[in-house]
């Protein structure tokens, strides 16, 4: 007769650790569904060539068959930001992570001088959602993505509402791809960039025309002074990488998601405000548009996940043992202050990309808490 006698304990500890912001879900390049405490894809970029960069440098790490990030026209997506899975619904429902109501639970890797936990924060600069009307992922370039949509005060809480635009079109019959961009403010640590890519698919439509191409977001003043502002589509910023940036700021003029580039707050609803393209009104949901060529591999067995309009929480619960995250540094980062960095509760700063060596403005080392919880058979 044999006695399960479980333990659970959680261990404290702090590590300096590259550990920063992304949006978690099964439909993510690089998920790993066995890992409830992965990290890795939270990793800054900087300074890296575009294969170490695109889609997080995990393009043949597609996800698993069938998962999807759904985009209803007109409605909205709910994602979970996280410095760690754990403290998403994708994590070990056990952790206590998973109470934390904020991305993350100290304010280092959220960049901002801002309080942790504040009602109010000022330095917070944007996240977005962005939309490639291609299947392939191979076939994707960097003028494929357009942003979608919009969230000013991102990343803070960690459950977000995306508002999709009523006017996007269908995807082709693979579905389409998306992906999580952020840059944080100039005063709290290094600069970089985050782009994280999906699997991703668009529901409810009533528009049938494609999307009009886009343009790269100009530094403007919206709603104030918008003579500089781009119109129609906005790529998103990629910037401060070896490769095919198509925005060239100054290291410290971080291009942002927000007014400050011409976004809206919320659903884009400008996409086709450009040249003589207008959405029509009509067809159904289910005409894909006339599309350039989308070699899509796959006609799928379309099982589409079981999400519908939002993320549902994906495997990872109820495992009785985990594994232990070991604060992975990769390619020795070194930061160097360059002060101004308000001190928040709990460790601050940033740190450098991945990928070697990158060096680092700004701030003390990035300490953060990594949570364990281990499980014991007795
Ligand atoms: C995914 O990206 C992370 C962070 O860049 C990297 O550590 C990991 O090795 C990549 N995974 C794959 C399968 O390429
Ligand atoms: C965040 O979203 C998850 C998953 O949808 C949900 O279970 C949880 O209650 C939400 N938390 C808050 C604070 O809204
Ligand atoms: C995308 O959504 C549309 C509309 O619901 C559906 O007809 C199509 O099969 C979906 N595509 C994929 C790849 O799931
Ligand atoms: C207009 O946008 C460009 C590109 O972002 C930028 O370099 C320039 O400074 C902007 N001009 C003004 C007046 O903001
Ligand atoms: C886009 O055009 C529509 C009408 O064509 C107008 O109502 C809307 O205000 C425009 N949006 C922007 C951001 O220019
Ligand atoms: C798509 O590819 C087919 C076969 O390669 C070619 O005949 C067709 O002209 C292409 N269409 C477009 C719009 O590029
Ligand atoms: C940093 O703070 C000092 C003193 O308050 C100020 O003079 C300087 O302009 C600040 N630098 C930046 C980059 O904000
Ligand atoms: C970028 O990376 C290279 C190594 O690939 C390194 O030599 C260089 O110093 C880095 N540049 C910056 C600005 O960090």
């Amino acid at each position: 007769m044999s006695r399960l006698v479980e333990l659970v304990s959680v261990l404290v500890f702090l590590s300096q650790t590259i550990a920063h912001v992304t949006m978690w879900h099964p439909s993510a390049y690089g998920y790993d569904a066995l890992n409830p405490n992965q990290e890795d894809l939270v990793n800054p970029l900087y300074n890296l060539t575009f294969d170490q960069w695109w889609f997080h440098g995990n393009i043949s790490n597609p996800p698993a068959d069938g998962e999807m990030l759904i985009l209803p026209a007109g409605g909205t997506l709910n994602g979970e930001l996280g410095c760690n899975k754990a403290l998403t619904s994708y994590g070990d429902p056990n952790n206590p992570l998973r109470k934390v109501p904020y991305a993350c639970d100290t304010i280092g890797p959220l960049h901002t001088t801002d309080t942790y936990g504040s009602s109010n924060p000022t330095d917070v600069k944007g996240c977005a959602l962005s939309i490639a009307y291609k299947s392939d992922v191979y076939s994707i370039t960097t003028e494929d993505f357009v942003v979608i949509s919009v969230i000013y005060q991102c990343p803070w809480e960690k459950n977000i509402t995306f508002h999709i635009p009523p006017d996007l079109p269908p995807c082709p019959p693979g579905g389409c791809h998306c992906a999580w961009h952020w840059v944080h403010s100039q005063l709290s640590g290094g600069e970089q960039i985050y782009f994280n890519g999906y699997k991703c698919n668009v529901t409810d439509t009533t528009n049938t025309v494609p999307l009009p191409p886009g343009k790269t977001a100009n530094k403007c003043d919206y709603p104030t002074d918008t003579s500089n502002c781009t119109v129609g589509p906005r790529f998103p910023h990629y910037w401060l990488q070896k490769e095919q940036n198509n925005n060239f700021q100054d290291y410290y003029d971080p291009p942002f998601y927000n007014n400050e580039y011409g976004f809206m707050d919320g659903a884009q609803t400008d996409l086709y405000n450009t040249s003589d393209v207008k959405p029509n009104s009509g067809g159904g949901g289910s005409t894909p548009p006339v599309m350039s060529n989308d070699t899509m591999s796959s006609s799928t067995s379309a099982s589409q996940a079981t999400h519908t309009g939002g993320m549902s929480p994906g495997g990872g619960g109820g495992t009785s043992s985990m594994t232990s995250v070991s604060p992975g540094t990769t390619g020795g980062s070194n930061d160097i202050a360059t002060g101004n960095i308000t001190s928040g509760s709990g460790g601050q700063g940033g740190n450098g990309g991945n990928g070697g060596g990158s060096k680092e403005k700004g701030a003390k080392t990035c300490k953060r808490r990594n949570v364990i919880s281990t499980s014991f058979r007795v």
